[in-house]
């Protein structure tokens, strides 16, 4: 017998199609992969320097719970810099990754039958780890027509008193919606802490602008990594920036949950920091040639794309009128079309009929994906 809340945890579709795929890739056929959010490009060559230089010279060891204070202190510039708000290197946890900073706030702030409020289409982890914690996903729908853009009108409607928190993600998995200022602002007056997803921050195109909430209430929890940005998510590097009242709580949670994020990880952190910029900004010039090649290549096949995705590396598409569920087209393009993408349902229900496509892959694999597609669809 296992507990009962892991009943609760969907498996990750996505992965199940990608898993199908890299069994026919063994056994010889080429799979184009439009389906896996992870980055193609190397880490930043200083990040992969220092994590060396690091393990040369000995630092396998634990840090401190919250990461080295350098680091700490780099994230607190950072978000200075970035979203021009100050914070204390006090403020910072760093994590293994930003899926176990969500992990941490989510026990930081509820208890067996509290709601977690969520726009949907929305990133999956979110409600497998909701329902983990015993609480429950209220969520708010988002569709194509608005661009995918949150109402926070319908958020208003949802807030009870076991509400502990509102989860918004800008730019978002799997729309690339970047909410607009005055969204942010509205949802950050509440009175509900907000879990700010910034992990695709610095992903944006065509002047799309990234407003973080922490701007407007100190009961923020932002919640970032280098797995996007900085494409290192082998590495697994993130954290979170929580208002000062939490510390203690998060510190004794991560002392007991992982001890401490890897010491050579962390340098390579304070590396991409100090010494990435310049190549993540020449990821980001290369993400928006290929946005324009995917996003231009399914509209021509007659897809429809209501907006170009502002942000993140993700085209959610409308399949609808294929009348079959996402799960089964998905299986069908690689089978037939041997194209890898990602089930809708995984995002939630409103999102089934969709089809996530990833253009974190090379321009070679997307317009190779997009012949194919072109004739294959006709078929199905
Ligand atoms: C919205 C969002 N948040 C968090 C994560 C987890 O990232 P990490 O690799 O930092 O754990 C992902 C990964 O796909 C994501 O899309």
């Amino acid at each position: 017998m296992f507990a009962k809340r892991t009943e609760e945890v969907e498996p990750f579709l996505a992965m199940e199609v990608m898993e199908r795929g890299m069994a026919m890739s063994r056994a010889g056929t080429s799979i184009v992969q439009l389906g896996v959010g992870e980055p193609d490009f190397d880490a930043p060559p200083p990040a992969v320097l220092a994590a060396i230089d690091s393990l040369r010279s000995g630092q396998t060891h634990y840090t401190d719970s919250r990461g080295i204070f350098a680091l700490r202190e780099a994230i607190a510039s950072e978000c200075e810099a970035r979203r021009g708000v100050s914070v204390s290197p006090d403020q910072v946890v760093v994590t293994s990754g930003t899926s176990p900073a969500i992990l941490l706030c989510l026990n930081l702030l509820v208890d067996p039958g509290d709601e977690v409020i969520l726009a949907t289409p929305h990133y999956p982890c979110y409600p497998n780890m909701i329902a983990v914690c015993g609480g429950k996903s209220v969520l708010v729908p988002t569709g194509p027509e608005d661009g995918f853009l949150i109402d926070p009108a319908k958020v208003r409607a949802v807030v009870t008193p076991r509400t502990r928190a509102i989860f918004l993600a800008s730019p978002a998995n799997p729309t690339g919606a970047v909410q607009p200022r005055a969204v942010v602002e509205e949802l950050s007056s509440l009175g509900v802490p907000i879990l700010s997803d910034e992990i695709y921050d610095g992903l944006t195109y065509d002047d799309a602008e990234v407003t973080s909430p922490l701007g407007f209430t100190e009961d923020c929890y932002v919640l970032d990594g280098f797995s996007k940005r900085y494409a290192m998510t082998g590495f697994r590097l993130g954290y979170v920036i929580a208002p000062k009242p939490a510390m203690r709580a998060l510190q004794s949670l991560q002392q007991s949950f992982f001890i401490s994020t890897s010491q050579f990880v962390q340098q390579a952190g304070l590396a991409a920091l100090f010494e990435g910029a310049e190549h993540v900004e020449r990821m980001r010039q290369e993400y928006a040639a290929r946005r324009r090649l995917l996003v231009d290549g399914l509209r021509n096949l007659g897809l429809s794309i209501p907006i170009d995705p502002p942000g993140a590396f993700y085209v959610l598409v409308d399949m609808r009128h294929f009348e079959r569920d996402s799960l089964t087209l998905a299986f069908d393009i690689l089978e037939h079309a041997h194209v890898a993408v990602g089930p809708g349902r995984d995002f939630g229900k409103v999102a089934e009929g969709f089809l996530r496509f990833s253009f974190a892959t090379a321009r070679e694999q997307i317009e190779e994906g997009i012949a194919r597609l072109s004739k294959t669809l006709p078929k199905l």
